[in-house]
């Protein structure tokens, strides 16, 4: 993967971008339904220029900007800061899931992270420590709430200075992420460490892009989080924290109610908060 003496929007762009394009994309999209979806999207853009009246230098921008995205490696960055979350709320409702609710994946994420017993602490580096310690615990469970021994919750999030390992330098290749597997019970209890809000990549044509309508590239501070279970539906998602910068003002869009946790400090004087995740059964 990418890597460059410092983090840059083009380094993690482009590492985000090697990560997408090891599995080549398929889907069984009908000749139908491809010519239903591309009509819509030729008469939504046509009404935008007729609309705004865009101009052939807006026009010429566009296309500049477009090469740009492609070069810095950042397709995979501005589609899942500005369209994810309308796909991922397309599919819960249309499968008419009940079950913990899900949210984008984003960029970042990489399957097969270490395995971690059910009571674990996320890799992490002396330096990272400098955030404080948050212990996130629950139970994985069906819709009954009955505990699904054999689930797994893969947890990964950035550092203090929100970066992620494998898509900035220097950073452990397995640094703040793991594949917890829950006790006989379902239970987990995760000792890692309390994220901050980060901007995400801005300094390429993402951040260009929202610099030009005046907009800010913040996300709140969060976890991401993938539960499996054999026979359920896997549900991505991501949780936050109560009363936290930009939870009302994500630049992806993609905080919603269900998703927030209220950490408490415990007896130890740290932070701790239980969350339960429901799987949906396998569609
Ligand atoms: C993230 O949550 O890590 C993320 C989501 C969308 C775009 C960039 C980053
Ligand atoms: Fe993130």
């Amino acid at each position: 993967m990418t890597t460059t003496e410092n983090p840059t929007a083009h380094g993690s762009g482009n590492a985000a971008t090697d990560k997408f394009k090891s599995e080549r994309a398929t889907s069984d999209t009908s000749v139908e339904r491809a010519a239903a979806i591309y009509k819509d999207m030729l008469e939504a853009l046509a009404g935008i220029v007729h609309k705004h009246e865009v101009t052939y230098d807006e026009y010429r921008v566009l296309k500049q900007w477009m090469i740009d995205v492609g070069e810095y490696g950042e397709w995979p960055l501005w589609l899942d800061v500005f369209l994810e979350h309308e796909i991922e709320e397309v599919h819960y409702n249309r499968k008419h899931f009940t079950g913990t609710k899900g949210s984008i994946e984003g960029p970042y994420y990489v399957p097969n992270a270490p395995k971690l017993p059910s009571k674990c602490t996320m890799p992490m580096r002396e330096k990272d420590k400098v955030a404080p310690p948050l212990i996130f615990k629950g139970k994985v469970t069906d819709l009954e709430g009955n505990g699904i021994p054999g689930a797994t919750v893969e947890l990964w999030h950035a550092d203090e200075d929100g970066f992620y390992s494998q898509f900035a330098p220097g950073i452990p290749e397995w640094n703040l992420r793991g594949t917890i597997e829950v006790d006989e019970d379902g239970n987990y209890e995760i000792t890692t460490l309390k994220p901050a809000p980060y901007q995400i990549p801005n300094d390429g044509p993402t951040g260009w892009f929202i610099k030009s309508y005046g907009g800010h590239p913040w996300r709140p501070a969060h976890l991401h989080l993938l539960v499996s279970a054999p026979g359920k539906r896997a549900v991505t998602t991501q949780l936050y924290f109560k009363g936290g910068e930009w939870v009302d003002d994500d630049v992806a869009t993609a905080t919603k109610p269900e998703l927030i946790l209220d950490p408490e400090t415990n007896s130890d004087g740290i932070a701790e908060v239980t969350y339960n995740f429901a799987l949906d059964p396998e569609a």
